[in-house]
């Protein structure tokens, strides 16, 4: 993929100044353009686009502060270089806070200007490489894409319109399924900064060593394998919004540096020393119960108030009433389209067995059901005997107190415990496919142990090993221990 540089600008009142710095850079292959002053180069930066300015700190009008400021307001991406003649730490300091990308005191070699050149040309190629890779997968969030005529689900929509022009950050927390990922992608298209880059990671789809390069970016050579200049996906997010999805999963480390991240957007690529700072507005989410993983020490309580400012937590999908329907149809509608099939009908009693069921994985799960049935169903109508057992699946997720079990009426302590064991038991044994070794290991006792109970509890298994063709199932999924 090739990418064409544009020009870099060069803004100074000394005539000799220009000639020379745009024959250094110039030599090296890169286009310029020259301005003798920073009312020029602002006018200029509006109308065209520039992969760097170069500016003097002293111009005749504005100073190269000033129009480093006024920069930084109009393209925070735009990376500025000053040069000054009276260079003190103190200025180059300043300069750097207030957003230059480095500094250069008068007299300088050649190839400290170019060196500087070079990273700012550097970065903007991968930028529009990134972006080029990624504005074909993406297509833009609509609060419309968020179905449901429920009060929780319009009070949904209606909170998202309220909070996605502030550029607070914003938590979403909720079980699995219950449509995390749209209410971000929804923030971000109805925010100010739409126009700009909205970056989503995954960070439990992403290996913990590998997690802070891709966050933040790595240098050259950081490590076995760095080979070139990595840009973290922040920096590919500056002036847009970064998702951070599965935030519970992130490692203790990273979520120090993520604190001071979004302290004031400051970070430094691996293997760099170079602070570098960013814009962007951040919306994390989690399906962990994180109060639980702050508790046993896995969630840093500071960052988890840094990150709550705004707290959504969409509803489960049991509790949205008729929305279950109105969303059937809608995935419905969805399937016959993409797989080039009439609309079919929800007949009466599938609706009836769709509103019976308790949905663990909630919207989710709702969408596989109808996707299924799509395929499934010959007929003009879904007819229940498309739709998956339910009472197998919510058997598995259902963890049931003790206390509402009316069986107990009746029964003397020991029977009412027997029972309550056995159930939980044949429970645990389905969940893990029958395998005495993980149904154990679950319950926390020997197999041994597990045996000697089933024996007691009058619990059939298939055998008193695992059947050949549960084993061989086992495989498929995940590598059986012992
Ligand atoms: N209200 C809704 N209307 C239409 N589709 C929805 C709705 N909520 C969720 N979905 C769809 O359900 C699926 C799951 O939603 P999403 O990925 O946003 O869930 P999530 O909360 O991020 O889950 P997880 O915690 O597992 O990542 C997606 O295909 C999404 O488009
Ligand atoms: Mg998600």
């Amino acid at each position: 993929m090739s990418i064409t540089l544009p020009p870099l600008l060069i803004v100074d009142d000394e005539k000799n100044m220009r000639l020379s710095l745009s024959s250094i850079v110039e030599a090296e292959g890169f286009d310029v353009r020259a301005v003798d002053s920073a009312e020029a180069a602002l006018k200029l930066v509006g109308q065209e686009e520039f992969f760097m300015v170069i500016t003097d700190a002293r111009l005749g009008g504005m100073s190269g502060y000033e129009l480093l400021g006024k920069l930084k307001a109009a393209q925070p991406g735009l990376p500025v270089l000053v040069i000054t003649a009276y260079a003190t730490p103190k200025l180059a300091a300043e300069a750097i806070k207030a957003g230059a990308m480095d500094y250069l005191a008068k007299p300088f070699e050649p190839e400290e200007l170019l060196h500087a050149v070079g990273r700012c040309a550097e970065r903007h190629r991968l930028l529009k490489e990134n972006a080029k890779l990624r504005a074909r997968v993406i297509e833009p969030y609509r609060l419309e894409q968020i179905i449901g005529e429920c009060v929780k689900v319009r009070e949904l929509r209606q909170f998202i319109q309220t909070v996605a022009p502030a550029n607070a950050t914003v938590l979403i927390l909720g079980e699995s399924g219950t449509g995390k990922e749209l209410i971000a992608g929804a923030l971000h298209t109805l925010s100010q900064r739409h126009e700009e880059n909205y970056v989503r990671i995954n960070c439990a789809a992403i290996p913990e060593a590998l997690l802070e390069s891709e966050l933040f970016g790595h240098e050259k050579g950081a490590f076995t394998g760095a080979l070139r200049l990595k840009l973290g996906r922040v920096e590919e997010a500056d002036g847009g919004t970064i998702f951070l999805d599965e935030i519970g999963d992130m490692s203790r480390p990273l979520q120090a540096k993520l604190l001071r991240f979004l302290e004031d957007g400051s970070f430094t690529r691996v293997g760099g020393n170079e602070e570098l700072r960013v814009d962007c507005r951040v919306i994390a989410a989690t399906n962990r119960d994180i109060v639980d993983a702050i508790r046993r020490g896995d969630f840093r309580e500071d960052l988890f108030h840094r990150l709550n400012v705004v707290q959504f937590l969409p509803p489960p999908l049991s509790e949205r009433g008729e929305d279950v329907v109105l969303l059937a149809d809608h995935f419905l509608r969805h399937f016959a389209l993409t797989m080039n099939r009439r609309v079919l009908a929800l007949s009466k009693a599938a609706q009836a067995r769709l509103k019976e069921h308790h949905w663990p994985g909630n919207v989710r799960e709702l969408r596989n059901v109808i996707e299924r049935a799509v395929i499934l169903e010959t007929g003009p109508e879904i007819r229940p005997e498309s739709l998956p057992d339910f009472h197998i699946e919510s058997r598995l997720h259902r963890i049931e107190p003790v206390a509402t079990q009316p069986e107990t009426a009746g029964q003397s302590l020991d029977e009412a415990v027997s029972s309550y064991e056995r159930d939980l038991i044949n429970r645990v044994l389905e969940q893990n496919r029958f395998s005495l070794t993980r149904t154990a290991d679950q319950l926390k006792i020997t197999r041994h142990a597990l045996r000697y109970r089933m024996q007691r509890l009058n619990i059939n298994p298939a055998d008193e090993e695992e059947s050949p063709s549960l084993a061989s199932a086992d495989k498929a999924g995940e590598t059986p221990r012992s």
